[in-house]
C-alpha cells in the first residue's frame, strides 16, 4: 500500500463528499476506495476543518490510523509519506510546493491550477524533474472511466481520424473551465502550438497578482492539425463536455453528459462500445499513479500533458489581452494570475 498525506482539509480534499458516496468527488474518497493506498497523514493549520474532517471521514478509516497536523512542514518531516496530495488554493500552490519538493516522496498529486504563473510551474516541473518524481495535476475530470475508454476508442479509430474537437465550460480559465481545455486535449492530443483566446472580467485581486479572467472561447491549433474549439458557455449539455469530430463520425460526450456516438452518418448502439461503470475518477488516478509507481506508464496529467494544457491556459489569457495569437511556448511566462479555485 501507498501511504498518502493531505495538505489543504477544503472542499477538493474532503468536503465534496462523505464515506457514504458510491463515487465520491475528492481525495479522501478516492484514496480510500483504491486498493493501493491509504491515507496516514492530514494537515490544516484550521482546528475547524481538522475537526469536520474527524467527524466526516473518521468513521470511513481504521481506527487512529490518521496522524493529524497543523502544517505541510510539519506532517511532511514527521511521517514517511509516498504520495502527497497538495489541495489548498492556487496561490498557496507554489510556496506548499517548495516544501513538498523538499520531502523524500515518491509522487505529487497537486490541485489545478498546477500554478498562478508559467514560471510557477516551469519552477514545479524542474524540481521534480531534479527529483526523478512526476506531479500529476488533478484535471478530475479526465478520469471518467467512460472517457478514458472513449480515448481509446477513438485513438483506434472510432470516427476515423480526429479533426476537431469542441469543449464546452464558462468560468475562470486557470481555475475552472481548464478542466474543459484538459478534455479537448485528451481527444486532440496534448500537442498544441498556438492559442487565440477571448476573456472577459476585471476585479480587485492582492498585489502583485492580476485579476483571472473567465474564458469567451479559444482556437487551439496542434500539431497533429486538429483543431480545438473552447466554448465558454457550457452549452446544452452542460460544462465539462465535449463534441469530438472525425473523419468518419461524431463522438458527444461528457463527464455528467451521457455519450451519443455515430459513426458514417449512423446512430450507434453504446452497448457495443463497452464503456466501464461509473467510478469515482480521484480513484481511476491514485490508482495510475501507484499503476506508475509499480512500473507502469507515466499517469495521465503528468509532466507533458499538464505542460501542454497549462500553456494554453496562460496563453489564452495572454492572447485575450494583446489580442494577439500566442505561439507556443508563451513567451510571457511572468504574467501572475490570482487563480484562487
Ligand atoms: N479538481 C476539482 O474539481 C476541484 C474542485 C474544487 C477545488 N479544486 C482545487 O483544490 C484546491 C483547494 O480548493 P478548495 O476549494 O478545496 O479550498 P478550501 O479553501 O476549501 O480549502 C483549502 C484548505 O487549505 C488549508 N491550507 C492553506 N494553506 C495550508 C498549508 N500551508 N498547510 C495546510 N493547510 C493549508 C486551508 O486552511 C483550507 O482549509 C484549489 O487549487 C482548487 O482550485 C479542485
Amino acid at each position: 500500500m501507498y501511504r498518502v498525506g493531505i495538505i489543504g482539509l477544503g472542499s477538493i480534499a474532503s468536503r465534496y463528499s462523505t464515506p457514504d458516496d458510491a463515487y465520491p468527488y475528492c481525495h479522501a474518497g478516492g484514496i480510500r476506495l483504491c486498493d493501493t493506498t491509504q491515507l496516514v497523514a492530514v494537515a490544516d493549520m484550521s482546528p475547524e476543518r481538522q475537526a469536520d474532517f474527524k467527524s466526516t471521514w473518521g468513521p470511513g478509516f481504521p481506527d487512529n490510523s490518521i496522524n493529524y497536523y497543523e502544517s505541510d512542514t510539519q506532517m511532511l518531516e514527521s511521517e514517511k509519506l509516498d504520495i502527497v496530495a497538495v489541495c489548498v488554493r492556487g496561490p498557496h500552490h507554489f510556496q506548499v510546493m517548495q516544501n513538498v519538493l523538499r520531502a523524500d516522496i515518491k509522487a505529487i498529486f497537486l490541485e489545478k491550477p498546477a500554478g498562478c504563473s508559467l514560471e510557477e510551474v516551469d519552477t514545479m516541473t524542474a524540481g521534480a524533474d531534479a527529483k526523478g518524481i512526476p506531479i500529476v495535476v488533478d484535471y478530475t475530470r479526465h478520469w471518467g472511466p467512460h472517457l478514458i475508454r472513449l480515448q481509446e476508442l477513438i485513438k483506434d479509430g472510432l470516427i476515423g481520424e480526429v479533426q476537431s474537437v469542441i469543449g464546452y465550460c464558462g468560468g475562470g480559465v486557470l481555475s475552472f473551465s481548464i478542466h474543459t481545455t484538459d478534455m479537448i486535449c485528451q481527444f486532440a492530443g496534448y500537442d498544441p502550438i498556438s492559442v487565440t483566446g477571448y476573456v472577459e472580467g476585471s476585479g480587485d485581486v492582492p498585489e502583485p497578482y492580476e485579476y483571472e479572467p473567465a474564458i469567451v472561447g479559444s482556437t487551439i491549433h496542434f500539431e497533429s492539425g486538429v483543431i480545438g474549439f473552447h466554448v465558454g458557455k457550457h452549452g446544452v449539455r452542460g460544462g465539462f463536455s465535449v463534441d469530438i469530430l472525425g473523419s468518419d463520425g461524431i463522438v458527444q460526450t461528457g463527464f455528467y453528459s451521457s455519450t451519443t456516438v455515430h459513426q458514417g452518418g449512423k446512430l450507434v448502439d453504446n452497448a457495443t462500445l463497452d464503456l466501464p461503470e461509473n467510478a469515482s475518477p480521484f480513484k481511476v488516478a491514485y490508482k495510475q499513479i501507484t499503476d506508475y509507481l509499480d512500473g507502469g506508464s507515466p499517469p495521465d496529467c503528468s509532466r507533458d500533458d499538464y505542460t501542454a494544457v497549462n500553456e494554453i491556459g496562460f496563453a489564452t489569457i495572454e492572447s485575450g489581452i494583446t489580442g494577439k495569437t500566442i505561439n507556443l511556448p508563451c513567451q510571457n511566462r511572468k504574467r501572475l494570475i490570482f487563480a484562487n479555485g
